[in-house]
């Protein structure tokens, strides 16, 4: 099996990933954005006509999610217009389209976990315009598999996981929201799933429709206890850290306001990979405690 595939985003921290995981499948080709800037459409159209893919793998985004409140005209170009237009372009070339969106496409006013079929409704810039992406990619009528993932977190990259570890060598005590729940997902999972994915569609062993699938670890947490596993894990691992586990103190999210409004409940439902991709994803504690060893080890 050869897969000749187009990656976009591969200096973001799934893209980075993407580049390890996606390796084995057959020729990748990853320009970065002075070849292909997803605000600029012609750059689109000329990259996917030379490369000519039978797979694109867009993990570029505006991930901003802050600033994205006041800069909305190009979150939505990232977000929403680019995806769209990738996938009509796959569409041209028969390509199929995976692509990445978020628990932020839900108001996380719902209990118990989320799943595929649940109702959308944003509550930031930057929900709507990734939601406006998996309605852009879905209409483009070209294959597609749209992964919806949460608290993404990897070596490569920024993340929850690394600024706490500098803050923990600043600060004497901090204060974390306690009633946001959601799953830390690696963003090497993620490559490796979206890998695993494209291997069994290029071998034949799914019958595939096009969709959303939720991909997130497995287990749930909050941004507090997530917060003190990665302090207690930087301690097992041997870091010196300035703040004691116990300095955390928990805060809602009434007492942290933040430009955008984040879901309470960003808890996704897996089971729709889990089925139909055979896919087993881990506790979200333990690729935490690989990340923790690569950071360490540095
Ligand atoms: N981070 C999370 O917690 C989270 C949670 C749920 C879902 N997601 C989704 O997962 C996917 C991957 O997220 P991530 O955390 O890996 O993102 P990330 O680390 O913020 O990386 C985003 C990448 O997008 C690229 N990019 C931004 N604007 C671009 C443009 N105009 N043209 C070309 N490339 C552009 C950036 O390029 P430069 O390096 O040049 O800036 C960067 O490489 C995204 O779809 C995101 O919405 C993320």
């Amino acid at each position: 099996m050869q897969a000749r595939i187009l990656l976009i985003g591969k200096r973001g921290q799934v893209g980075w990933e993407l580049q390890r995981a996606l390796l084995p499948l057959g020729t990748v080709y990853a320009p970065d954005r002075s070849e292909c800037d997803l605000a600029n459409t012609q750059s689109i159209r000329a990259v996917v006509d030379k490369v000519k893919p039978q797979f694109i793998v867009n993990a570029a985004a505006y991930t901003a999610v802050d600033a994205a409140e006041h800069d909305a005209d190009r979150a939505f170009i990232v977000n929403a217009i680019a995806p769209g237009l990738l996938a009509q372009e796959a569409g041209r070339h028969g390509a199929l389209v995976i692509h990445y969106s978020t628990d932020y496409v839900f108001d996380g006013h719902a209990a118990g976990f989320h799943n595929e079929q649940s109702v959308t409704s944003p509550k930031s810039v930057y929900g709507s315009s990734k939601l406006a992406g998996e309605v852009a990619i879905r209409e483009s009528g070209a294959a597609y598999v749209i992964f919806r993932t949460s608290w993404v977190f990897g070596f490569w990259g920024n993340n929850f996981l690394k600024t706490i570890l500098r803050l923990a060598t600043e600060r004497d005590e901090l204060r974390v929201v306690v009633d946001q729940i959601g799953a830390p997902t690696s963003a090497a999972l993620i490559a490796d799933v979206t890998a695993h994915t494209i291997r069994e569609l290029v071998n034949g062993r799914k019958s595939f429709s096009s969709g959303i699938f939720h991909l997130a670890a497995a287990g749930e947490t909050s941004w507090y206890e997530y917060a003190q596993y990665i302090l207690e894990a930087a301690r097992a691992a041997g870091r010196p850290l300035r703040l004691h586990p116990q300095a955390l103190i928990p805060i809602s999210s009434v007492e942290y306001p933040t430009p955008a409004v984040r879901p309470l409940n960003s808890r996704l439902d897996t089971s729709k990979l889990r089925t139909s991709f055979g896919v087993h994803l881990p506790h979200w504690t333990i690729p935490i405690n690989h990340v923790m060893q690569q950071v360490c080890d540095r």
